[in-house]
């Protein structure tokens, strides 16, 4: 198959968590169409195996390739620690995650060879990111801890709510009471409260939010095949959002995470692919 410049780039996520990776590609690649898909009736996937992980995956792949996507961003991070090696080799369009871009980033920010990571239990029972962050600098320390009520905490915007204050002190303490120069946000949903982990964590930590690299890479890799979009002055970029469950409240919420209003949202029947 032909994959055309204009064609759109598909993103997926458990939930509304991958928009924060679609803000950053976006940003950085303002030229390309997007296709999203947040699976809103299955989420969380954080507390599921790796054979249902993958299977998920799969079934949106099937789905996003009907929309006849050049490449696909898996803007999830229990789904690029437990589906990543598996689907790229069952399909033949690029797929990119987000654990290895994260990863990478946060070893060029630590001076002291000590990393925490945080994620969902899944993410941190693969033990992905310590693998990559090894194979990367054997000498580097990577401590990690899962945090599973921040995805529940986001999805229904209690970011502000003094309970999230309570369970980030709850996580987090463990990990403020270690040396560590840098913490990875090994979930996708995590940037979104990001200014509180920081007012716990202190500002001398850097926090790594891995959307920035993984929106680096994807740049990289249609340079390198030819597939960046050069759109066409006074042409807008299209950006298309499709769920598996209520529709309307991922439309509002995606509204506070988006730099524009979020066109409607379409459910789609997953398990039909
Ligand atoms: N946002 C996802 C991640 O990056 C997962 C959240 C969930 O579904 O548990 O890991």
């Amino acid at each position: 198959m032909e994959r055309k410049k204009e064609a759109p780039v598909g993103v997926f996520d458990s939930g509304v968590g991958g928009l924060t990776v679609v803000r950053e590609i976006i940003r950085q690649l303002p030229d390309e169409n997007i296709v999203y898909f947040g699976d809103t009736a299955r989420v969380p996937y954080g507390s599921k195996s790796q054979k249902t992980i993958i299977r998920f995956s799969e079934q949106i792949i099937r789905f996003l390739k009907t929309k006849q996507v050049k490449a696909i961003v898996i803007a999830c991070n229990t789904a690029s620690a437990l589906a990543l090696d598996t689907v790229r080799g069952e399909f033949d369009v690029p797929i990119l995650g987000v654990v290895f871009p994260g990863a990478r980033a946060a070893v060029k920010a630590t001076q002291n060879q000590k990393i925490g990571v945080v994620g969902t239990d899944a993410t941190v029972r693969s033990g992905m990111y310590t693998k990559i962050i090894q194979e990367m600098d054997p000498g580097i320390q990577v401590i990690e801890k899962a945090c599973p009520l921040f995805v529940p905490l986001v999805e229904e915007g209690f970011k502000e709510h003094v309970v999230t204050r309570e369970v980030i002190e709850y996580y987090l303490e463990p990990l403020r009471a270690t040396d560590i120069d840098a913490m990875i946000l090994g979930c996708t949903h995590y940037p979104l409260l990001r200014s509180k982990i920081r007012a716990y964590m202190g500002e001398d930590i850097q926090i790594v939010n891995p959307a920035y690299e993984t929106a680096m890479d994807l740049k990289k890799l249609l340079k390198e095949q030819g597939m960046d979009n050069d759109r066409a002055e006074g042409s807008a970029s299209r950006y298309e959002f499709y769920v598996s469950d209520t529709a309307e409240k991922f439309r509002q919420f995606a509204n506070t995470v988006m730099p524009f209003d979020v066109p409607e949202t379409n459910v789609v029947n997953i398990e039909g692919f």
